[in-house]
């Protein structure tokens, strides 16, 4: 009841914007979700863990974890109609840290590597022309291209050619979250969504015709049912699933919050994980249709010839594409331009969340601040660009996606299960809807997401502190991981103090 009558007297100041069509949100939070992680990572853990007996954990996952947490944070950023710092800061003033944090992380901690790899992508559709990586892509990839250095602490000069690519990347997402919600990550979605599924059933088709392809591909799916006592297969799927649905950064309730008053929040998180999750699926059958391909050629087995995350697109893919009969390039740039889709759609998703939130709380032209942020965002990016970006990148990646997102998600849980209530959220969202949620939900907000977050959280430290993640020295680790995250912290507890120019006054008075 005061949620709306905030709402009612905050809008005639300050009108938000509004996605133009259902359709219109549904891609944008689509493209938010599926990302560079969708086609590497995705079929990687599958065939890593029991192949199709992962699909019952990712699926159990989906369910306890991802559908929940989908529903809570559309639910709230349409209930509050805020970025994440003003919905947070609408449950409970005290607790607006944790937005910031969210958004923080969101855009100085993924965006600013999320765009050099994007950079990367962009960098090997000019390769693929001529199958520049030649005979050795591993040896192309990290002595030319990248010149990795001996540690995280030898930073050397920047790489000319990734900042190249990467002024290309931070322009683009400029340019499209410049526009605005309507005309530019609208429309810019309208277009990358159909095009991205359009670019992924050709190479699924063309991967699964090669010689050979079904040996990779009985390899991603066949059974094992023996790994799932194992719990490092459950905890791959619950922080993918985590990672690969885009929660946890707040750019779902900030996309939320941009749709109308009446609108079918169930539906539409129903379409947006199960989409994302089938869009994994689907790209499994390309990445493996040409590792069996690849197995074939060189009479290898695909144990050997099969690469996780970075190593699969950049090092194992050009090799198999070099070796591919008839227009092998075209098939190479078809890939990176898939890629380079995937991860622009999910990188304009961060700038969004995070320049909304500064636009909510100070209130500065949307412009503005969406300059300002991608030029230091593009600074930012620049220590990933050098010598040493790509353990910077490992670092960084690792510690936002296995703290800082778990500990929001754990957070958003508590705020919305215990501090908000969640039956509040869900009379809002059932009546707003036509679907009617039940208090299941209720219990997986306030108990089981929550424990589920908690033991991964745990789990992570414990692996944390009896061997530093990666191999790599404690001073590392400790210096880009854990100060990333603590500096992030700060900030956002800083920015938390400042008052609110506008909407937050009104719900002060209104409390009074
Ligand atoms: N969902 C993206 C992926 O799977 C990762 C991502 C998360 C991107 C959050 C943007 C925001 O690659």
């Amino acid at each position: 009841m005061m949620t709306n009558t905030v709402n009612q007297l905050s809008e005639p100041h300050h009108p938000r914007p509004q996605w133009r069509t259902r359709m219109g949100f549904i891609l944008a939070a689509l493209g938010s979700a599926v990302g560079l992680g969708n086609i590497w990572r995705f079929s990687y853990l599958c065939y890593k863990n029991g192949g199709g007996a992962f699909l019952i954990p990712y699926a159990i996952a989906l369910f306890v974890v991802g559908i929940p947490l989908m529903i809570l944070e559309l639910g709230l950023g349409h209930k509050m109609r805020g970025s994440t710092p003003l919905c947070f800061a609408k449950v409970d003033r005290h607790w607006e840290w944790a937005g910031w944090w969210a958004v923080n992380c969101a855009m100085f901690g993924i965006m600013v590597y999320y765009a050099v790899i994007i950079a990367w992508c962009v960098s090997y559709v000019f390769f693929s022309f001529n199958l520049s990586w030649g005979a050795d892509p591993n040896d192309f990839f990290f002595n030319q291209y990248l010149q990795v250095s001996a540690s995280p602490g030898n930073i050397g000069d920047i790489r000319t050619p990734i900042l190249f690519s990467l002024s290309a990347v931070w322009f683009l997402s400029w340019m499209i979250v410049f526009f605005g919600v309507q005309k530019g990550v609208e429309r810019a979605n309208k277009i990358f969504m159909p095009l991205l599924f359009v670019l992924i059933l050709i190479l699924v088709a063309w991967s699964v015709s090669l010689k050979g392809a079904a040996i990779g591909i009985e390899k991603y799916l066949k059974p094992d049912f023996s790994l799932l006592s194992k719990p490092q297969i459950w905890i791959d799927a619950f922080s993918q699933i985590f990672f690969t649905l885009s929660l946890g950064f707040g750019i779902m309730m900030t996309y939320a919050s941009y749709l109308p008053r009446k609108t079918s929040i169930i539906k539409d998180a129903l379409m947006i994980t199960v989409g994302n999750c089938l869009f994994s699926f689907i790209s499994g059958f390309a990445v493996f249709g040409v590792l069996g391909y690849m197995s074939f050629t060189t009479g290898l087995p695909v144990e050997e010839v099969v690469k996780e995350s970075i190593g699969l697109a950049f090092v194992t893919y050009p090799k198999a594409i070099s070796l591919m009969p008839g227009f092998a390039n075209i098939f190479g740039v078809l890939f990176f331009v898939t890629l380079v889709i995937a991860g622009l759609s999910s990188a304009i998703s961060l700038v969004e969340a995070f320049a909304s939130a500064v636009i909510d709380k100070f209130h500065y032209p949307r412009r503005v601040i969406v300059s300002v942020v991608c030029a230091a965002g593009f600074f930012g990016s620049m220590v990933f660009s050098t010598k040493a970006g790509i353990y910077w990148v490992d670092i960084v990646d690792h510690f936002i996606t296995h703290y800082g997102l778990v500990a929001i998600g754990i957070i958003e849980c508590l705020l919305v299960g215990w501090v908000l209530k969640s039956e509040k959220l869900r009379d809002h969202i059932n009546h707003v809807t036509q679907k009617s949620l039940t208090p299941a939900w209720d219990v997986c907000v306030r108990f089981v997401t929550p424990t589920v977050l908690g033991i991964l959280l745990i789990n992570d430290l414990g692996k944390e502190i009896a061997q530093p993640y990666g191999g790599y020295s404690w001073m590392a680790i400790v210096l880009i991981g854990r100060d990333w995250l603590l500096a992030a912290l700060i900030v956002s507890l800083f920015v938390a103090a400042r008052h609110w120019k506008r909407d937050l006054e009104v719900v002060e008075v209104i409390k009074k």
